[in-house]
C-alpha cells in the first residue's frame, strides 16, 4: 500500500494531505523505495549532476530574534561581523577560481546592507563574471528593494518560510515577526521573476507530522524553484537550547517526497544535514538532492556565523571543502559540475 502511494506520487506529482501523512507516519516501511524513486526522478531531470553554490555569509548582525537561530539579535555571545563590498568581491574571485558559477550572498537582516551597497556588489560580480548567477538570501525586504536588487542583476532569492502553519510560525518567532509578511515576500519575489527558494526546518520545536504533510501541499501550491530543508539543530545560546534536534532520517524522507512532488526542483543537501549525521549530505544526494552549498566566507569569520551548534566546515578553506565534497559526491555515483545550474522548466 505504501509502495502504491509512492508510485502514485511519482506518476501524479502530488498526493492528498492524508496520503502524505500516511507516508510520513509509516516512513520506516517505505524509505528505501522512496529514495530509489526520488533518485530516479532527479536523474531524469538533472542526470547525475550536483550543482555547487558558493555561500558568502556576509553578516552575522541580525535585527530579528527567531527563537531557534544562533545569530538572533538577543544572543550576546554571538560575535558579530560584516563583510565589506570589497571582502565580498574577494570571496567571489576566490570562488570563481575554484569553479563556482553561483554565488549566494546570505546574511542576517542587517540594515547596513542598503540597496545601494548591494546593487553595487551585484553589478560588480555580474560585470566581472557574466557567466555566474547571483543568489540573495538576506531575509525580508521591501518590494522596492527586491525590485532594485533584481534590476541590478540578482537572479535568485532564497527565503525559507520556516513553516506553512501560522500558529506554528508564531511559536518559532517573536510577535514582531509576521507569517503574512513572510508569505507576501515569497509571492513578491516570484512575481519579480526571481528563481525563488522556500524551505523549512525538519523537527523544529512544536512541528507535528501533520505539519510536514502540510508543507508538501504548500510547496506544491507555491511551486518554488528551490527548496532548502535541513534538520533543526539546537543552539545552546537560544531559547530553544533544550529542544531535541531533528533527525537525518526524517529529513532524508522529506527530501525524497519533495523531489517526487516537485520533480524539477533544485534541492540542496544542506550543511545542517551534514552536521546532524557525518554522511548526511551524501545520503541527501542519494535521496534526490542535487545541490551543495559549500562555504566561501573568509576563514576568520566562519565561526561567527553559527546558526546552530557544531556546524561543520567552519575550520576549512573553501578549496578544502571542494576537494572533500568532490570525494564525498563520488561515493554516491553523482558528480559535481561547474555550471550555473539553473532551474529546468522542461521535463
Ligand atoms: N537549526 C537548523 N537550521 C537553522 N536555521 C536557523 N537556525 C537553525 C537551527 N538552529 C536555518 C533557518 C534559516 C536558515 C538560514 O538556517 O531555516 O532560514
Ligand atoms: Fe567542507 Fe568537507 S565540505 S570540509
Amino acid at each position: 500500500m505504501y509502495k502504491e502511494l509512492i508510485d502514485k506520487l511519482e506518476r501524479e506529482q502530488r498526493l492528498s494531505f492524508n496520503e502524505y501523512l500516511i507516508l510520513i507516519k509509516n516512513r520506516d516501511k517505505i524509505r528505501e523505495y522512496a529514495v530509489q524513486r526520488a533518485a530516479a526522478v532527479r536523474d531524469k531531470h538533472y542526470g547525475k549532476k550536483v550543482y555547487i553554490r558558493g555561500l558568502i555569509e556576509l553578516s552575522s548582525y541580525c535585527k530579528n530574534d527567531c527563537y531557534y537561530c544562533g545569530i538572533r539579535h538577543s544572543n550576546k555571545n554571538c560575535q558579530r561581523y560584516r563583510l565589506s563590498a570589497d571582502d565580498i568581491l574577494i570571496c567571489a574571485d576566490n570562488g570563481y577560481k575554484l569553479g563556482f558559477r553561483t554565488f549566494v550572498l546570505q546574511g542576517g537582516e542587517d540594515a547596513y546592507y542598503t540597496d545601494e551597497l548591494l546593487c553595487g556588489v551585484i553589478r560588480s560580480i555580474k560585470e566581472k563574471y557574466p557567466d555566474c548567477a547571483v543568489t540573495l538570501s538576506l531575509g525580508e525586504r521591501s518590494y522596492e528593494s527586491y525590485k532594485a536588487l533584481k534590476e541590478a542583476g540578482a537572479d535568485r532569492y532564497l527565503l525559507r518560510h520556516e513553516t506553512c502553519n501560522k500558529e506554528h510560525y508564531e511559536k518559532l518567532h517573536p510577535k514582531e515577526m509576521s507569517f503574512e509578511r513572510r508569505m507576501k515576500c515569497l509571492r513578491e519575489l516570484k512575481e519579480l521573476g526571481y528563481q525563488t527558494g522556500a524551505g523549512f526546518m525538519v523537527g523544529s520545536p512544536y512541528q507535528s507530522e501533520a505539519d510536514l504533510a502540510s508543507e508538501l501541499i504548500f510547496l506544491k501550491e507555491l511551486q518554488p524553484h528551490m527548496v532548502g530543508i535541513g534538520p533543526f539543530i539546537a543552539h545552546s545560546d537560544t531559547p530553544f537550547k533544550d529542544f531535541e534536534c531533528g533527525t537525518a532520517e526524517l529529513t532524508l524522507f522529506m527530501l525524497s517526497l519533495i523531489r517526487l512532488t516537485l520533480p524539477n526542483v533544485l534541492l540542496p543537501a544542506t550543511t545542517a544535514l551534514g552536521t546532524i549525521h557525518p554522511l548526511g549530505r551524501e545520503m541527501g544526494i542519494e535521496a534526490g538532492a542535487n545541490v551543495l552549498m559549500p562555504n566561501l566566507s573568509p576563514s576568520e569569520v566562519r565561526k561567527k556565523y553559527m546558526l546552530y551548534d557544531n556546524k561543520i566546515c567552519t575550520g576549512d578553506e573553501a578549496a578544502q571543502c571542494i576537494s572533500c565534497l568532490s570525494k564525498r559526491v563520488e561515493t554516491t555515483g553523482c558528480e559535481i559540475v561547474n555550471d550555473r545550474g539553473d532551474y529546468k522548466n522542461e521535463v
